[in-house]
């Protein structure tokens, strides 16, 4: 049986009026890139987007994940991409391409990516979720309780083939260990470590009994590939859909809720998350809030069919609102936590520099 792979892979390679929005020239320019790799046989499919900052590269072909070929295309996208920025004067041109070249691999070279190998079912619905100004760890809350929290997706309870629960691959980001945890027997377990959302990160789940994967998230931590600041990870997931695995509208109720997430301004602070369509995809205040975009998908034949862009729905408008109202509140505390992170999580910080200053002149107390 044939196997179709969905590769998405993103790249900030520089914006329009600070980190605000992707200019439509590389947008254009990205489509091109694509447009002669589907011509050449190397992509099957592609659609090119962004949200906010980032450039979005959603594609699909036969190579399988981890490709050489196909990550080696999307880094020369991204830097023909950044070559219209640097000559524009865009915004941190250039940002997420770590080295000069890029030799196969894009693990550790500065992009994002999600790919998932799959056998297509008679039909084959998916959703990609991309988001802006924020970390992979974001995806933990809502991704536990579209696969895990019955009170949030009815299907767990009431579906045959979701009964029985799935298996969470769980990345600790400092020690690289990958864990596998299996709900709904060790739910408490995977809670204690997932909750540590810029720590424990959610990158794969599967589905008990045929291990069938059924959703997948970007594991890049660009502060950690580089040591220090390069910029956010913002990252991207894709979860399939429908017949045995959580219906469209389960995967989308979670995001009902405008949970606390990190990285609004400078990384370095918490924002409510703000589910929006694309045409709303592009951070203002305090560099935010944190943005969703949420795109369903047919793929057949390794075609894809869409976007359905899911959170252009008045049915969002309330958590929307909400969000508004929390980003009031956090902003409220300025300077402190926790509408600052902890002094272990921020991408940018003076404080070495003030305790260097102040050394001279501590005294005990
Ligand atoms: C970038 C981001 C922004 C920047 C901020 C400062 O994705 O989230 O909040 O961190 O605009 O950027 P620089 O240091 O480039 O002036
Ligand atoms: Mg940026
Ligand atoms: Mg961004």
């Amino acid at each position: 049986m044939v196997k179709t792979t969905l590769s998405i892979i993103k790249a900030d390679v520089g914006s329009l009026a600070g980190h605000h929005v992707v200019h439509a020239d590389l947008i254009k320019s990205a489509e091109g890139s694509l447009r002669a790799a589907k011509d050449s046989g190397l992509l099957f499919d592609y659609r090119v987007t962004n949200c906010g900052d980032d450039l979005e590269l959603i594609m699909t072909h036969r190579k399988g994940e981890d490709n050489d070929e196909i990550h080696k295309m999307a880094w020369n996208t991204f830097s023909k991409a950044a070559c219209i920025a640097k000559d524009l004067g865009l915004y941190a041109a250039g940002q997420d391409l770590l080295s000069d070249a890029c030799s196969g691999n894009l693990k550790g070279m500065g992009p994002g990516f999600t790919e998932i190998e799959f056998e297509e079912r008679a039909s084959e619905p998916l959703v990609v979720f991309m988001a802006d100004k924020t970390e992979p760890g974001a995806f933990n809350l809502p991704l536990y309780k579209i696969f895990a929290d019955p009170f949030s997706s009815a299907g767990l309870v009431i579906d045959p083939s979701m009964h029985d629960g799935f298996i969470f691959e769980v990345l600790d980001v400092i020690e690289g260990n990958l864990y596998e945890i299996s709900t709904p027997e060790e739910a408490y377990d995977l809670l204690a470590l997932i909750g540590t959302t810029g720590r424990y990160i959610l990158k794969r789940i599967m589905r008990k009994g045929d291990r069938l994967t059924a959703a997948s998230v970007s594991i890049t931590k660009l502060s950690l590939i580089a040591g220090k600041y390069v910029g956010k990870d913002d990252p991207v997931a894709i979860v399939r859909a429908q017949h045995g695995l959580p219906a469209v509208g389960e995967i989308l109720e979670p995001f009902s809720f405008p949970h606390l997430v990190a990285g609004w301004m400078r990384g370095s602070h918490y924002g409510p998350m703000m589910p929006v369509a694309q045409r709303d995809a592009k951070c203002s205040r305090f560099d935010g809030p944190p943005r969703f975009m949420a795109y369903g998908f047919q793929v057949k034949d390794s075609k894809l069919v869409g976007p359905a862009d899911l959170f252009d729905d008045p049915a969002f408008d309330y958590t929307r609102w909400k969000a508004l109202e929390v980003a009031d509140y956090m902003r409220r505390h300025g300077p402190f936590m926790p509408g600052r992170l902890g002094p272990e999580e921020m991408e940018y910080t003076t404080l070495p520099l003030v305790m260097k200053k102040l050394s001279g002149r501590l005294k005990k107390e």
